[in-house]
Order: structure tokens, then sequence, then C-alpha cells
């Protein structure tokens, strides 16, 4: 059971205000590529894909088949990107040892059970194949421009899985080893758009703070946004494990 529902609702929101331009996603682009060294005829599967802008991203980028896997019908009704299987990070739609890497972006703080996750993946991943987790993580949100103006959104952050115990329960799922990097994007071209895109439906941290909380925050971000500032920057984690 996710944080929020991915309803239609909240589908048609997270399209129209949380997609990002590949653009932006330069960095993203190199420090995966890093990583994932991507090969010819390997296969990248993206668990939690959305509505699929990374997984048309890797596809562009790399050249390499990305496989995407979505629980949510809403979200897959608005991803074009094929192919597109229903499925659960606890119990993955894939044969034994049938991928080179996994990406999963901002979408572990919805998986209730770690571990059978970890195992997952474990399973079918290809020895050696890395899992690539893009996310906030709790007391690493300082870059994040989300939590300069709802600054009660650190509460429900939180309550996300931390990095040690992401680390944790993927060691004991047999990857041992990992590696930590923030990334930077460019969110938004400046914080006028930032804040004429803004919608608490496309955000978790935003659904859980109160009304009274989300409306300061929107008042702060649009008087902020009339005083003309450069491009929106953000910086999430790339969590890899091996
Ligand atoms: C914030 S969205 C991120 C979508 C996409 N990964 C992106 O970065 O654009 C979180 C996604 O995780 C999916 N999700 C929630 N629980 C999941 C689970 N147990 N297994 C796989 N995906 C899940 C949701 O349906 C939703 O599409």
């Amino acid at each position: 059971m996710a944080l929020i529902s991915y309803d239609d609702t909240n589908a048609a929101a997270f399209a129209a205000g949380r997609e990002l331009g590949w653009d932006g996603l330069h960095r993203w682009r190199y420090a995966v590529q890093q990583h994932l060294r991507p090969r010819a005829g390997s296969t990248l599967l993206d668990v939690g894909a959305g509505t699929g802008t990374w997984a048309g991203a890797f596809t562009e980028w790399y050249d390499i088949r990305v496989l995407a896997v979505e629980p949510a019908a809403a979200m897959r009704d608005r991803c074009p990107h094929r192919p597109l299987l229903a499925g659960d990070a606890t119990a993955l739609p894939l044969t034994t040892s049938s991928v080179d890497g996994a990406w999963l972006s901002t979408m572990i703080h919805h998986v209730a059970d770690l571990d059978a996750m970890a195992r997952e993946l474990r399973r079918v991943l290809r020895p050696g194949a890395p899992v690539l987790i893009r996310s906030p993580f709790p007391g690493r949100h300082q870059r994040i421009t989300l939590f300069h103006w709802f600054p009660e959104a650190v509460r429900v952050l939180a309550t996300y899985p931390g990095l040690a115990r992401v680390r944790a329960a993927f060691a004991r799922a047999g990857f041992p080893v990992s590696t930590v990097e923030p990334v930077a994007q460019t969110t938004a071209g400046s914080l006028a758009e930032y804040a004429e895109r803004m919608d608490r439906r496309a955000h978790t941290p935003l659904q859980l703070i109160t009304d009274d909380e989300y409306a300061a925050g929107m008042a702060r971000l649009r008087a902020a946004a009339g005083t003309g500032h450069g491009p929106v920057v953000d910086h999430l984690d790339l969590l890899v494990l091996r």
C-alpha cells in the first residue's frame, strides 16, 4: 500500500506537475551511466516507473531496453513507454537473473517491506548488476527546494526509510556494497514556473502536511516567485547498491 493513492486525480496531477524535462537531467544522465555502464542489448528495469519519464530518457540516452513496471493503473494509463508491465516491487513479473540493472526513482518510501523488495531485486538482477535508487532521504533535504518553502514537510520525510535502513535491507538480501552521491537536476526554469506548477496532489510530503501549512508555504512561494529568481535546482541522492 503506497503512502498516497496513485488514483486518477493524483496521477493526473503528477503528469501535469512533476514530470521533469530531459534537458534538466544531464547530470543524472552521466551519474547513472557511470554506475550502470549501459551496453547494447542490456535491459534496465524501472520499478515504479510512474508516467515513464525516466524509462523514456534512458531509452533515448543509452539506446538500451528499459522494462517499466508500475502497480497503479492510473499511472500506467499515462505512461507512453513500452514495454510496460503491471507489477509491484515485492513481486516482480520477471524471471530470475533476467535484467542488468534496476532503477527506482522516488518510490522506495511507498514500499512497506524493504526486505521483500531487496530480495526480489536480488532474484531478478544478474550477478553484479546494480540497483540505482533516486530518492530524498531523511536528514538530507537541505538542497531540495520543496522543503525550503514547506519546512513542515521535513516531518513527513522523517518517516521515509533512511539511508542506513535501506543499505541494511539490501545488504541482507545480497547487495553488500553501496555508494551515495547527491545529483543536481533543474526542476524548473524559474521560481515563478515552479510556483505555477506546484500542486500538492503530485507530492507525497505535501499531501501529508496540514491544509494551513500548505497554504502558508504557497503564500511564501508565490511572494518570492514575483521577485524573479533563476532556475530551480534540486539535489536528490543517487544510492547505488551491488
Ligand atoms: C512519485 S511516483 C515516481 C514515479 C517515477 N518513478 C518517477 O520518478 O517519475 C511513485 C511511483 O511508485 C509507485 N509505487 C508505489 N508503491 C509501489 C510498489 N510497492 N512497487 C512498485 N511501485 C510502487 C507508484 O504507483 C508511483 O507510480
